[in-house]
């Protein structure tokens, strides 16, 4: 059972998940604009883990007996003034994201909450790999910065990205 402060963390967990996944959205909005569709691919399959994760939490929270509540948020930033600019916001926003997950599990822990950090664990790994893919791109794009041919190559590498359900959201 969720003690209230833990599920109110959750809840509002699930809101940031939820932002992220509108976030990412209005990003691939931006990289269509501009005709990037490789980006754009990258950013849509990105939304799309956002939304899974969005609902591993609507599911546990409910699991552990919990109420998943949904919860609104401020308009979203659709305007960017660079390709780079887009990957540096995603940067700190997963590095800030990572800092919550962080800050429920120091929670969790300290509630002695066993069921609530087993299934947090899961965030903590999936976060590492989620500030890693979005800094190996901006290292990217710092090394060729709007060059025409560097960006097309990207575009064309990133359109490649698949979205494939974590293993642990089918549990
Ligand atoms: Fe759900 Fe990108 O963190």
């Amino acid at each position: 059972m969720l003690s209230e402060k833990m599920q109110e963390a959750l809840n509002d967990q699930m809101k940031w998940e939820f932002y992220s996944e509108f976030l990412y959205l209005a990003m691939a909005g931006y990289f269509k604009s501009r005709s990037l569709d490789g980006f754009a691919n990258w950013m849509t399959v990105q939304a799309e883990e956002e939304r899974t994760h969005a609902l591993m939490f609507f599911n546990y929270i409910a699991e552990a007996g919990g109420r998943p509540e949904i919860r609104v948020f401020d308009q979203m930033e659709n305007e960017y003034p660079s390709v780079i600019e887009v990957f540096r916001t995603t940067v700190e926003h997963e590095k800030l994201v990572t800092r919550r997950i962080n800050d429920l599990m120091t929670l969790a822990q300290e509630e002695k909450d066993h069921a609530t950090a087993n299934f947090l664990s899961w965030f903590v790994k999936e976060q590492v790999e989620e500030v890693a893919s979005a800094q190996k791109i901006l290292d990217q794009l710092e090394l060729v910065k709007e060059e025409g041919h560097a960006l097309m190559m990207l575009d064309r590498e990133l359109a490649q990205r698949v979205f494939t359900p974590p293993a642990a959201a089918a549990e």
